[in-house]
């Protein structure tokens, strides 16, 4: 997976099970008194968030510092981008503080991959724009294996603003990988036909309970406002064709699992009955952010 982590696209199904084998390995360790591990004492991973993130900034600098690396975490608005210094100085500046990983998050698809060929400290991609959010599949793929025994042969729909989703598409390519039945679904608009032809295996579909009917996993995906420029739904409308309800559940198989990457939208994509339902792994998918991110570090930091 070279120095980094940039996508999923460019790992093998073996590099992946490798990360989640390891991830599996990590999380008794969150609910250990001392939750501390001494594998990567002295490193110094840099978070730099020009988005908005909760969960996987505060969850790279906890699995950093469970591995007793020290983390530091800057964002755009408190930096000197808000001064106007270029990506690439602000790269550079960061890179000659000699940090062992950067990992960052940025509004333009395929901004770490470019700096990425310039830089001499390894970069782990936290969200590039539309385009990946490696991470964010992993932690799903594993949140996945803590309920199944295999992923391979799934059926999993993938429900809301495709289009603009950097986490579908990172998960439609580790899903592929493991030979998943992957069905997309949202209004045209944020579901265009050419996203089938993104990995083998992928179909899409326009109608909600036709995406869900015999599911094992269903995720769902807020609509994301910042990054649509002509197409906008009202929030009651979007929710009548395309939110998650009770009744939907019934459709899938019963023991299906309920996912989302986070922040959700209660009454826009999901409702509160299903995403508080025994059904729903939101809250165990956060937690596995936290194992999932420190296998990735100790794989990138100690290659
Ligand atoms: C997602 C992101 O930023 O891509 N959130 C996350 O990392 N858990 C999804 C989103 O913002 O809707």
């Amino acid at each position: 997976m070279g120095r980094g982590l940039l996508g999923i696209e460019d790992l093998t199904r073996a590099e992946i099970e490798v990360i989640l084998e390891k991830a599996r390995s990590f999380q008794p360790v969150q609910r250990q008194a001392n939750k501390r591990l001494d594998l990567l004492r002295g490193r110094l991973m840099v978070n730099l968030f020009f988005e908005a993130s909760t969960r996987t900034r505060t969850s790279f600098e906890i699995a950093a510092k469970r591995l007793s690396a020290d983390a530091v975490s800057i964002t755009a608005s408190g930096s000197s981008v808000s001064k106007g210094e270029s990506l690439v100085d602000t790269l550079n500046t960061l890179a000659a503080m000699q940090p062992d990983v950067i990992v960052m998050r940025h509004a333009a698809s395929g901004a770490p991959h470019f700096l990425a060929r310039f830089l001499p400290t390894p970069i782990i991609n936290a969200g590039d724009g539309t385009h990946e959010h490696p991470t964010q599949a992993l932690l799903d793929a594993r949140t996945i294996l803590d309920n199944r025994d295999r992923i391979d042969g799934m059926r999993v729909a993938i429900i809301g603003d495709i289009a603009h989703s950097r986490v579908a598409r990172s998960n439609i390519h580790l899903l592929s990988k493991f030979g998943v039945d992957i069905v997309l679904c949202g209004p045209a608009p944020l579901v265009p036909r050419e996203l089938a032809e993104l990995a083998p295996g992928v179909s899409i579909s326009y109608n909600i309970s036709e995406a869900i009917r015999e599911a094992d996993v269903i995720m769902m995906l807020r609509v994301q406002l910042e990054r649509q420029h002509e197409t906008s739904y009202p929030a009651g409308e979007y929710f009548r064709y395309y939110g998650l309800r009770p009744e939907h559940l019934r459709l899938a198989k019963p023991d299906v699992l309920v996912m989302h990457p986070g922040p959700i939208n209660r009454g826009r994509e999901i409702s509160s009955e299903v995403a508080d339902s025994q059904r729903s792994v939101i809250l165990n998918q956060v937690e596995n952010g936290i194992a999932v991110r420190m296998a990735v570090l100790e794989r990138v930091l100690t290659n």
